[in-house]
Order: C-alpha cells, then sequence, then structure tokens
C-alpha cells in the first residue's frame, strides 16, 4: 500500500489537536435552562432519529476521518467494529486517494468488510464528477456518500485545488445522478444559511454543517508547510462554529418551526461529549457528527474501547433526555436554551431573536 504522507499527517495532527482545545467552541455559549421538574423516564425514552431513509439508534454518528494508509487502515478498522457492534453509522474518510491508487483501497474495505449490516457512508470531495461519485459508493457497497466541500483546506494546502467554481454544479449531478442518499459537508469551518439554501435547491436532501471549534483543517496544513512566509496561519480559527451555523440555518429556516420537513441539517465540529449532541439537536440538527474525539479513542485505546465509548455516548443521550423531559430527541427542539458570548453576537448581527 502506497502510504500518503499526507494522511498519515492529517491523523497524527488531528490527534495532537485533541490535547490542544480550539481556544474557542461554541458549545460553550448554549446553556440549557435547567427544569428540575421536567424529567420523565428513561425507560420511556427513545433515542433514534429519522435522516433521509434511515432510522439511526441515537442523534450521532461517526463522521468522515481517513483511510489510504496502514495507520487509517487500523483506524477503519476499530471504527467499523465498534460501529457494527453499536448499530451507530459510520462514515469513511475521503476515498478520492484510492480512485487515483487503487492499492490504497483495502484500508477503506475494510470498513465495509468489519461491518458488514451497518449503516456505511462513503467520503468524496467536491470536484469530483458523478462517475467518481458511483465508484466509490461500488468500493464500499455504501449505502450514501459524503460530499465534502473544503475550500479553506484546499487554499492552504500547498498541492491544493484553487478552482472552486464547478462544485455547485457537480455536487447537483451528484445528488440527482447517485441512487444512494447524499450528504454534503463541510470539512470543519460551515456551511452557512446561504449555502443550505443552494445546496437544497441542487437537489440535496441532507446537510451536515461541520463547523469550526474541533479539528481545525487550516491549521493542520499550516502545521504541515515549512512555515516562514509561507503561511496561512491567519487562517487558523477561520470559519463559523456548529453553533453559529445552525443558528443561521434557524434564520434561513432550515431548521426550527418553519424548515422544509423534506431538509435534514445535521450538525458537527467540535462536539466533545452527549452534553454537546443534546446541545446540537435542541439548536435543530437532526444528529451529529463525531471525528476528531473518537479518532483519539479509536487510534490509541482501539475496537473495544471505541465501542464502549459508543455505548456509554447512546445511554448518556438517552439519560440527558430523561432529565430534560425529552421522549425523543425531537422533543429537545422545545429546551429552553440561552445563547451567550461570541454565538449571542452572531445571532444579534444576523438579526435573530
Ligand atoms: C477529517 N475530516 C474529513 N472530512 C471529510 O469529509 N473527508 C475527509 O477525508 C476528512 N478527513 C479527516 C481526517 C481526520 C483525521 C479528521 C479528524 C477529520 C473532517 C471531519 O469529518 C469533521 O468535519 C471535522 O473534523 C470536524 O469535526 P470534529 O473533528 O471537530 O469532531
Amino acid at each position: 500500500m502506497i502510504v500518503s504522507s499526507r494522511k498519515e499527517d492529517h491523523i497524527r495532527l488531528a490527534a495532537e489537536q485533541q490535547d490542544q482545545p480550539a481556544s474557542y467552541r461554541g458549545f460553550d455559549d448554549i446553556e440549557i435552562l435547567h427544569h428540575a421538574l421536567a424529567g420523565i423516564d428513561r425507560a420511556q425514552v427513545d433515542t433514534s432519529v429519522t435522516v433521509g431513509p434511515w432510522t439511526w439508534r441515537a442523534p450521532f454518528y461517526v463522521t468522515g476521518m481517513t483511510g489510504g494508509t496502514e495507520t487509517a487502515m487500523t483506524i477503519n478498522r476499530a471504527l467499523a467494529r465498534a460501529t457494527a457492534a453499536t448499530g451507530i453509522p459510520m462514515a469513511s474518510g475521503s476515498i478520492g486517494i484510492a480512485l487515483d491508487y487503487p492499492e490504497t483501497s483495502p484500508s477503506f474495505t475494510v470498513i465495509r468488510e468489519e461491518n458488514p449490516d451497518g449503516i456505511v457512508l462513503a467520503n468524496i470531495g467536491a470536484g469530483r464528477s458523478l462517475d467518481d461519485a458511483k465508484r466509490v459508493v461500488d468500493l464500499l457497497s455504501a449505502d450514501g456518500l459524503q460530499l465534502h466541500l473544503n475550500s479553506v483546506q484546499e487554499t492552504v494546502m500547498p498541492e491544493g485545488s484553487r478552482d472552486f467554481s464547478a462544485w455547485l454544479g457537480l455536487v447537483e449531478q451528484i445528488a440527482s445522478g447517485l441512487d444512494v442518499p447524499i450528504i454534503v459537508k463541510e470539512v470543519g469551518f460551515g456551511l452557512s444559511a446561504k449555502t443550505l439554501t443552494e445546496l437544497k435547491n441542487a437537489g440535496v436532501t441532507i446537510a451536515d454543517v461541520a463547523g469550526s471549534g474541533g479539528t481545525d483543517f487550516a491549521k493542520i496544513e499550516n502545521d504541515r508547510r515549512s512555515g516562514g512566509h509561507d503561511d496561512y496561519s491567519y487562517l487558523n480559527g477561520f470559519g463559523s462554529s456548529a453553533v453559529q451555523c445552525l443558528l443561521d440555518a434557524r434564520l434561513g429556516h432550515h431548521v426550527g418551526p418553519n424548515a422544509d420537513p423534506n431538509f435534514t441539517v445535521l450538525a458537527s465540529g467540535g462536539v466533545r461529549h452527549p452534553l454537546d449532541v443534546v446541545k446540537s439537536v435542541a439548536m435543530g440538527a437532526r444528529a451529529v457528527g463525531v471525528a476528531g474525539t473518537f479518532l483519539k479513542v479509536a487510534l490509541s485505546e482501539g475496537a473495544d474501547a471505541m465501542t464502549e465509548v459508543l455505548e456509554i455516548w447512546m445511554e448518556r443521550v438517552g439519560q440527558l433526555q430523561a432529565m430534560m423531559g425529552a421522549a425523543t430527541p425531537g422533543a429537545l427542539e422545545y429546551t429552553d436554551i440561552l445563547v451567550r458570548g461570541r454565538s449571542r453576537e452572531f445571532a444579534d448581527l444576523r438579526g435573530l431573536d
């Protein structure tokens, strides 16, 4: 297998970022107003959610990370075993590398081998053709495709693309031409309400805002550069947090009381624990993607620990719902939340109540 030093760098630097958390996390701006008598019986709580054609057991999934190297294969094997054991959906990292270097395919196909019956999503970058999208879905016998928009990352990458002009048209072709659902996502810089509207108009029905505050790909790519004058560190921390994106999505009626029931918004970026999941769902996300927090477990502790973590998260989400009186994740939308700090300022600037 060709060892891509870029993919190895991503894993190493993303894992390091877990030990140096982002200086700003939007989730810390969200406070849930506690109602001491609101609680219900945990046994009456259902944590499952509907996302496109699927029912997910809990309102979270393992979002796209890796593939292409030996380390990536080890991580994918651990994540696939854990998601198979728990029924949590999982996406692969970008399979573009396997189209260019087929010898790297086993680091991706290991996911389907380890999880033959679960919900597995393939992943590819915008800019790829419908034909490429079909090939990566076929490679994993995937149930769906994550299509990532990463113009900030590409800009900072020395070998990155500088032409993003065809992306929306290609997204449209893939949305209409693929026979499995697509989830369009960012990679940690967020999707604005304007972008969500453009995606919806292009025929996309599921989008994951993938905001800032967790894994920072501008910082990762900067750390891979030689430094000196050849640097883009001013882009570190760029983008909108998941919380800001969800506030913006409310403004654009993509979530909340006036939202289109045929368009589903997922959130990710800096989710560290089950309370962040609950906060996101309370803000209108149907479910939440987790990358860096789970990467650390899969990489350093393996499949059994990862399985335990997923089980704990499922149980704790249910417990938090019981504590808040939400029999279903959807009922969390009626939880009183207070928005503070930078997120409050963002809401004020965007004209939200
Ligand atoms: C990623 N992410 C990512 N996203 C994607 O769509 N395709 C990819 O190939 C990758 N690769 C990747 C590698 C590693 C090591 C990490 C940690 C992440 C981005 C990921 O899906 C997510 O959008 C961001 O990481 C934000 O979530 P977290 O990490 O803050 O939970």
